[in-house]
C-alpha cells in the first residue's frame, strides 16, 4: 500500500490509509469552494493537520494562517485577543493590538476547540462571520475582515447544542462542510506507517518485531496519534535491542485497553473520556501532566471531567460503569 508523506504548513502527515485519502480528498475540495469548514474528531487524531491541508491546498496558502485556542484564555482575554483592542481600552491596555481576526485578513483563521468559546462570544463571533463590521476593544471606527474561517472540535456539537452549551446558528454557520477525522482504530493501515515514522525520528536502526506490530495494531489507541507517538517514544527509549518487542510497549496494549469499551453507544464523547481516563491513569490523576498529555488546557479538562461526574449520575447514561474519582 503506498505511503504518502506530506507536509501542511510545517507538520508532517503520514498518510496510508483509503479512510485518511478520503479525508484529504475532502480537505482539497472544500479548500476550492470558499466556505466555512467544521473539523470534528477525537483527540490526537489529526484535526489541525487537516485544517492545515485545507489552508495549504487554497487560493489563500500564501497569505496568513492564524490559529487560536478558544480554551487556551479566559472570556476578557480571548475578546481582545480575537478582535484587538486600542489603547486605554482596559487597564493593562498600554498600547494598541490587532486582534487575530484582522491578522488573518484575506488568509486563513482556524478556530481550535471552538465549543469553549463562551456564549458571549458566540454572538459576537456570529456576527463577525455573516459579514457584519465589528470594533476593537475601546475604538471608535469599525472593521471588516475577510478571514476565511475553519473550526475543529472534539466534542459532539450537535450534543451541546442540545444541552444549551453551543448556539445552533453558529454550528451551521461554522459547519457549511463538515469533516470528520476517523479515529485512528477505524483506519488501522495507518498505525504501523505511523508507528515507523515515529521511530525513525528516534532511531535509525530500531524496528518493531512482527508481535509488536501485530500488538500496535490490535490496540484501539483512545488517545489516537498522540498516544501512538508517545507509546513509540516510550518503546525506543526502554528496549535494549533495535529489535523492539511487544514487552517494549506500554502494558495497556496487553490488555486491550485500560477499561472495557462499550460496545453501545459509541459516541464520540465516550471514546474521549477513554482518552482522558487513560490519560490520568498514567499520570496517576495529575490534572496538568494529563492535560499536556492530551494537548487540551487544563481548564478544558477540568470542565469534561465535571461534564462526566454529572453524567455518571444520570442512570440513563452508557457510559456510567466508568468510575471518576472527584
Ligand atoms: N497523519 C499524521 N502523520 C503524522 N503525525 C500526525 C498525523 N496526524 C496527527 N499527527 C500528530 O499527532 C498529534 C495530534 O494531532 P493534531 O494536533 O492534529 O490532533 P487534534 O485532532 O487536533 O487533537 P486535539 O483535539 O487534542 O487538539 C500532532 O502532534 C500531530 O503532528
Ligand atoms: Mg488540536
Amino acid at each position: 500500500m503506498p505511503i504518502e508523506r506530506l507536509v501542511f504548513g510545517g507538520m508532517p502527515a503520514v498518510v496510508a490509509s483509503s479512510a485518511m485519502l478520503d479525508v484529504l480528498e475532502r480537505a482539497r475540495r472544500a479548500a476550492h469552494a470558499s466556505i466555512a469548514v467544521l473539523i470534528t474528531g477525537e483527540t490526537g487524531s489529526g484535526k489541525e493537520i487537516v485544517a492545515r491541508a485545507i489552508h495549504h491546498y487554497s487560493l489563500r496558502c500564501s497569505r496568513p494562517w492564524v490559529d487560536i485556542n478558544c480554551a487556551a484564555l479566559p472570556e476578557q482575554l480571548m475578546e481582545s485577543e480575537i478582535f484587538g483592542h486600542e489603547k486605554g481600552a482596559f487597564s493593562g491596555a498600554d498600547t494598541a493590538k490587532a486582534g487575530l481576526f484582522e491578522l488573518a485578513h484575506t488568509g486563513t483563521l482556524f478556530l481550535d476547540e471552538v465549543a469553549e468559546l463562551d456564549p458571549r462570544m458566540q454572538v459576537k463571533l456570529l456576527r463577525v462571520l455573516d459579514g457584519v463590521p465589528y470594533f476593537r476593544l475601546g475604538a471608535q471606527k469599525k472593521i471588516q475582515v475577510d478571514a476565511r474561517v475553519i473550526a475543529a472540535t472534539n466534542q459532539d456539537l450537535d450534543r451541546a447544542v442540545g444541552t444549551g452549551r453551543f448556539r445552533s446558528d453558529l454550528y451551521h454557520r461554522l459547519g457549511e462542510f463538515e469533516i470528520r477525522v476517523p479515529p485512528l482504530r477505524e483506519r488501522p493501515d495507518d498505525i504501523i506507517p505511523l508507528a515507523e515514522y515515529f521511530l525513525a525520528h528516534h532511531s535509525d536502526q530500531a524496528h518493531f518485531s512482527g508481535a509488536a506490530k501485530a500488538a500496535l495494531r490490535q490496540y484501539p489507541w483512545p488517545g489516537n496519534i498522540r498516544e501512538l507517538r508517545n507509546a513509540v517514544v516510550n518503546a525506543v527509549i526502554s528496549a535494549r535491542e533495535y529489535e523492539i518487542g511487544p514487552g517494549d510497549l506500554p502494558a495497556r496494549l496487553h490488555r486491550g485497553g485500560l477499561r472495557a469499551v462499550p460496545t453501545s453507544g459509541l459516541r464520540l464523547d465516550g471514546r474521549e473520556r477513554e482518552a482522558i481516563l487513560t490519560a490520568l491513569d498514567r499520570t496517576e490523576g495529575h490534572h496538568q501532566r494529563a492535560a499536556d498529555l492530551l494537548g487540551i488546557s487544563r481548564r478544558t479538562l477540568t470542565r469534561k471531567l465535571k461534564l462526566y461526574r454529572e453524567q455518571q449520575a444520570d442512570p440513563a447514561d452508557p457510559h456510567r460503569e466508568i468510575s471518576l474519582a472527584p
